[in-house]
């Protein structure tokens, strides 16, 4: 069988702690093991499609294991829809060229959901592409894990511990905004880890309510302070009707008209959605006439050197990768899978659609059992 001799990388959608450990996960493999030849190219997709490249040798592989950030640079391009030269494009015939061109025999994307989608347009184009799944927020299907969770979750539980202290000294109420906008993992994960009294998610709508009344009888049995871990995407119940019935009508919509306005419906309502945090807090500040303050977590969550556990997986994972890779299995996620990685079809990885967090999951069963407030 003839062997593959070079290989691409890229790194795409929102940056994530561990995705030097993973470039140089596959960079090494490919090169020591299996000497393949590699070539990143910069700023996710747009480097395929501009044809931009970065040296990844075994100097430039050297000191970044521990190392935030990428290299390689990341975006949130999408092949068939690019900004280039001041105008939206199609750039996929580009790529395709690029990747011919650099005689490419395999491609890694390591990226999210968006990542995910737009790798499965490649391979419905003929290309050899293998995902590696990434994201703080640990949604995407089909696999055990992601790169970059584990650091995530540990910054936002220091960051709760650290708020514990302040928020009891000044009796308040300090709601801190975790990461997500759709999955509730990491405000879920940082909240149960740092203890925190309530935990808001989006997979659960909450009642402003309810939590006020949680935070009211802490305050009678004698502490005057509590700590609200948020996900970005909470919503309360309100909203998240208001939300539902506009996606419907969206879906339903029969017209370009119609489904126009359901759009705008859905932008106008996302719009109130931002600041949400702050509304949430003067709710609270009403509700139980205690002093509420809000720190939002935000891009340090992504920031700075990863963990041992994101080394670990990415590491696992990225030479999983090159042992496939060698093998010719393409159109695959390496997916974590207990101690070890297992190839899924990208396609299917796509169909699931994002991994949120089920009502029925242990983390939440837990958390209610040490007397968390869920907002529900
Ligand atoms: O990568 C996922 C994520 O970290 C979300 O939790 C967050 O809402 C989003 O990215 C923000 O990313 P950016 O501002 O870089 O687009």
């Amino acid at each position: 069988m003839k062997k593959i001799r070079r290989i691409g990388i890229i790194t795409a959608g929102g940056d994530a702690p561990g995705l030097n450990a993973a470039i140089r996960g596959v960079g090494k493999a490919a090169l020591g093991g299996y000497g393949m030849e590699i070539i990143g190219f910069r700023d996710g997709y747009r480097g395929l499609a501009e044809d931009l490249k970065a040296r990844l040798d075994k100097r430039t592989l050297a000191g970044i294991l521990t190392v935030g950030g990428t290299i390689l640079g990341t975006g949130r391009d999408k092949p068939h829809r690019m900004e280039f030269h001041g105008e939206m494009r199609d750039m996929t015939d580009a790529i395709v060229a690029n990747y011919k061109r650099n005689k490419l025999e395999a491609l890694v994307c390591i990226g999210g959901g968006g990542t995910h989608k737009n790798a499965l347009r490649l391979v419905e184009k003929g290309l050899n592409i293998i995902t590696l799944p990434k994201t703080i927020d640990n949604d995407i299907a089909l696999t055990d894990a992601t790169i970059g969770f584990d650091t995530a979750l540990g910054i936002a539980t220091e960051a709760i511990d650290r708020l514990h202290s302040t928020a009891h000294s000044h009796h308040r109420i300090i709601i801190a905004e975790i990461m997500g906008h759709r999955a509730g993992w990491l405000a879920l994960g940082a909240g149960i880890a740092g203890g925190a009294d309530v935990i808001l998610i989006p997979e659960i709508p909450y009642d402003v309510k309810k939590i006020a009344s949680a935070i009211r009888l802490r305050s009678k049995h004698g502490t005057n302070f509590s700590i609200v871990a948020v996900a970005e995407g909470a919503m309360s119940k309100e909203d998240a009707a208001d939300f539902a019935a506009a996606a419907k009508r969206k879906l339903n919509s029969k017209t370009k008209a119609q489904k126009q306005h359901a759009k705008t419906e859905l932008s106008v309502l996302n719009a109130r959605h931002t600041g949400n945090t702050m509304r949430l807090a003067k709710q609270l500040e009403e509700l139980t006439h205690l002093e509420a303050r809000v720190t939002i977590l935000g891009y340090v969550q992504r920031g700075g050197t990863p963990s041992a556990g994101d080394r670990l997986l990415a590491t696992r994972l990225g030479t999983k990768c090159v042992e496939l890779i060698n093998d010719k299995v393409f159109g695959v996620m390496v997916a974590a899978r207990g101690d070890g990685a297992k190839a899924v079809p990208i396609a299917e990885v796509v169909a699931s659609k994002l991994k949120l967090v089920p009502l029925e999951h242990s983390w939440i069963e837990s958390a209610r059992r040490v007397g968390t407030n869920l907002g529900g």
